[in-house]
């Protein structure tokens, strides 16, 4: 093995990737925590790619006349968002064979230690872990292998894949060191603003996801003004007004993530949130939250449905962002093949 090196990480240009599961429709928390924030760093001015990962989709069964459907409804997310897909690079996995390519190579660096301590694997495979695919253990490989392969440097995504990242991190090191080279960066997770982690509207201490089996629980994206209010309104909350600290929302979850979603929707700092509606009942605050969901996110469904009405021009998008991708992708991972040592004669 050769000798490790040090990674000077300011020898990579600032790269965005991030990327979102086609797996089922989108919710409130994939908006804050990812979305609207993608579109943020768009605006920034730093180079960004996104991706519907249609290949980490398949960990788990997906119908596929509905994995079609729901990577368009994605993308025309992301459009509706605010992604440009003119200024940002908006594509499907499947169309860029480099992720699972390097995916491969990368599940030959990471260790099954590493893997095993994945805690989202082992959240969703639970005590079916026999009978999960092999795809669901190996995921964070290939989410390394989607990162790596443009290699990116920062990655904005919500609390939950943290725990992914640092394995990126350390697959970038030990790649590094393995084959003596400084050639992966080594990611910044970013992890930001007041809702990194939006909680379920029926259970403050459950992460909000598409795959709870309450509808009630999360706010979708395709969801009409009328049901997002009524959603907010029958949310649980506590007996107690709003404090006028953020410190005595401390044991009170499901009024924190309501103040969170608030603070988020608003571009506010939950203090703000607090200091504006100290006091307030949730006969008040809520109401208030509700009126603000529905301004943010109608003009988003509606464009969305908009866009949805031409799935063929999705998929061009798609396409085009796809060959844009494939240009970044495909010297990288040629480089990978040449390090590691694999002929490469085919003319
Ligand atoms: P996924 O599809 O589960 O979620 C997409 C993004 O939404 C964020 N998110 C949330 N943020 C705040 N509160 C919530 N309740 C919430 N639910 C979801 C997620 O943190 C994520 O940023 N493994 C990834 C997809 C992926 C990826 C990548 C991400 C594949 N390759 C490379 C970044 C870079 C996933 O399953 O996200």
């Amino acid at each position: 093995m050769a000798e490790p090196v040090q990674t000077p990480q300011a020898s990579f240009p600032p790269r965005i990737f991030s990327g979102i599961q086609p797996s089922g429709g989108l919710t409130l928390g994939n908006y804050l925590g990812a979305l609207k924030r993608f579109v943020e760093k768009q605006e920034e001015g730093i180079e960004t790619i996104y991706c519907m990962v249609d290949m980490h989709a398949i960990t788990v069964w997906q119908d596929p006349e509905k994995l079609r459907q729901q990577t368009r409804e994605g993308a025309a997310a992301f459009i509706a968002a605010g992604i440009d897909p003119a200024r940002s690079i908006l594509f499907n996995q499947s169309q860029v064979t480099a992720h699972v390519e390097l995916g491969w190579i990368f599940n030959c660096i990471a260790r099954m230690g590493w893997m095993s301590r994945m805690t989202q694997f082992k959240d969703k495979a639970g005590k079916n872990s026999e009978n999960v695919s092999l795809g669901l253990f190996a995921y964070p490989s290939l989410m390394a292998a989607d990162i790596l392969t443009y290699k990116a440097t920062h990655v904005p995504v919500g609390e939950d894949q943290k725990q992914h990242l640092e394995l990126c991190r350390d697959i970038a090191i030990k790649f590094n060191n393995d084959y003596g080279v400084n050639f992966f960066p080594v990611v910044e997770p970013v992890i930001e603003g007041a809702a990194t982690r939006v909680m379920s509207l029926r259970d403050g201490t459950k992460k909000m996801s598409k795959s709870d089996p309450s509808d009630q629980s999360r706010i979708n994206l395709t969801d009409d003004a009328d049901t997002i209010a009524k959603k907010i309104r029958k949310a649980k909350t506590d007996p107690e007004p709003l404090p006028d600290t953020l410190d005595g929302l401390k044991d009170r979850p499901e009024a924190r993530n309501l103040v969170n979603i608030y603070a988020a929707l608003a571009g506010h700092t939950p203090e703000q949130v607090i200091c504006d509606y100290a006091g307030a009942q949730f006969g008040t605050f809520k109401p208030a939250l509700a009126d603000l969901a529905v301004a943010k996110l109608e003009p988003i469904t509606l464009e969305m449905n908009r866009l949805m009405q031409d799935p063929a021009e999705i998929d061009r998008i798609l396409g085009e962002g796809a060959a844009r991708a494939d240009a970044i992708a495909r010297p990288i991972v040629d480089q990978v093949y040449d390090i590691i040592g694999m002929i490469r004669s085919r003319r």
